[in-house]
């Protein structure tokens, strides 16, 4: 298998408003490729890295694809054998849209594929998440679970790598845009008070509830009313320039709720149909140029084939 075989881990959106830590969703793209064949020396090695500004390492163990693949060989038993890895980045760090997610879910799902299938998907959910830790240092699988399975995850208990898949209403668009700025993740999680007000935990607790309830029924005017975010968001939009000129611009031109994928600094919201949200992108992106900052910006369904082999 000279060539490889090559998988592609899509991006992901996580907390969903309201769902911080435990609620995540796919997107069609971008995403990471990672490509695997069979080494020459004992054990994984990461031979090549693409596509990223920023230098990530090439050692297995400091490296968010290499990390949760070589757990998965230590709990297979066959750590010593002979694997190398490629990584191409085809998504930008920092963007709050799951970029080290996509590797550590590519990394795990490459070498699964590679040694024909030892466990299923579902399986491989708790050391793709070991991967994404080597990153920011926390345990929570609300992007790299999507980003492995596809569809919308719902993570009951992070410790014990307890999730749910939710069911996925048809025609539900999500559109996401990306400005140019690099918020690290670590930051962002730094800036959160590690109190919550009870009166804010009551209401984000029956958003949540209602929001699950809306996805399960396809009640998207339920989901549109309880994707309200009372707890992160106030406290992260500072991170992000013109936050609130961004949301006021798509609320008023038909998102159905406008708010920070992930840690940001890109953001997303839910419409009805993709002519609505390539309106809302156009008007999003040309009040961000006018500020001098240039942007990206992505319109998919959810999607729920997650990381692929092709
Ligand atoms: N739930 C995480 C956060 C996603 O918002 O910090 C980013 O990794």
């Amino acid at each position: 298998m000279k060539s490889g075989l090559k998988v592609f881990a899509p991006a992901t959106v996580a907390n969903v408003g309201v769902g911080y830590d435990i609620l995540g969703f796919a997107i069609d793209k971008p995403g990471d490729e990672i490509i695997v064949r069979q080494g020459k020396k004992k054990g994984l090695v990461i031979t090549k890295i693409t596509g990223c500004k920023k230098k990530l390492p090439l050692e297995v163990e400091k490296n968010t694809a290499g990390y949760g693949a070589q757990k998965l060989l230590e709990h297979l038993g066959l750590e010593d054998e002979p694997i190398e890895m490629e990584i191409h980045k085809k998504m930008p760090f920092g963007s709050g849209l799951g970029s080290s997610a996509a590797s550590a879910a590519g990394g795990v799902y490459a070498i699964n594929e590679y040694l024909r299938r030892p466990l299923f998907s579902k399986e491989l959910a708790r050391f793709a998440v070991l991967g994404e830790s080597v990153a920011d240092g926390a345990i929570h699988g609300d992007n790299v679970i999507p980003s492995l399975l596809g569809g919308i995850v719902l993570i009951r208990d992070n410790d014990t790598f307890d999730f749910i898949k939710i069911p996925v209403p048809p025609g539900l668009h999500a559109f996401v845009i990306y400005p140019h700025v690099e918020i690290m993740t670590r930051d962002a999680r730094a800036v959160l008070a590690d109190q919550v007000e009870l009166k804010k935990h009551i209401r984000q607790n029956g958003n949540l509830g209602a929001l699950i309830s809306g996805f399960y029924t396809s009640n998207l005017e339920l989901i549109q009313r309880s994707l309200q975010d009372h707890i992160i968001e106030p406290q992260r939009a500072k991170l992000v320039p013109h936050f609130y000129e961004l949301q006021n611009i798509a609320l008023t031109n038909g998102a159905m709720n406008y708010t920070i994928s992930g840690a940001g600094p890109s953001m997303f919201g839910f419409c009805l149909n993709s002519l609505i949200g390539e309106n809302i992108l156009e008007k999003l992106k040309s009040h961000l140029a006018d500020k001098g900052i240039e942007s990206d910006f992505y319109i998919s369904t959810i999607n729920t084939t997650g990381t692929y082999k092709y």
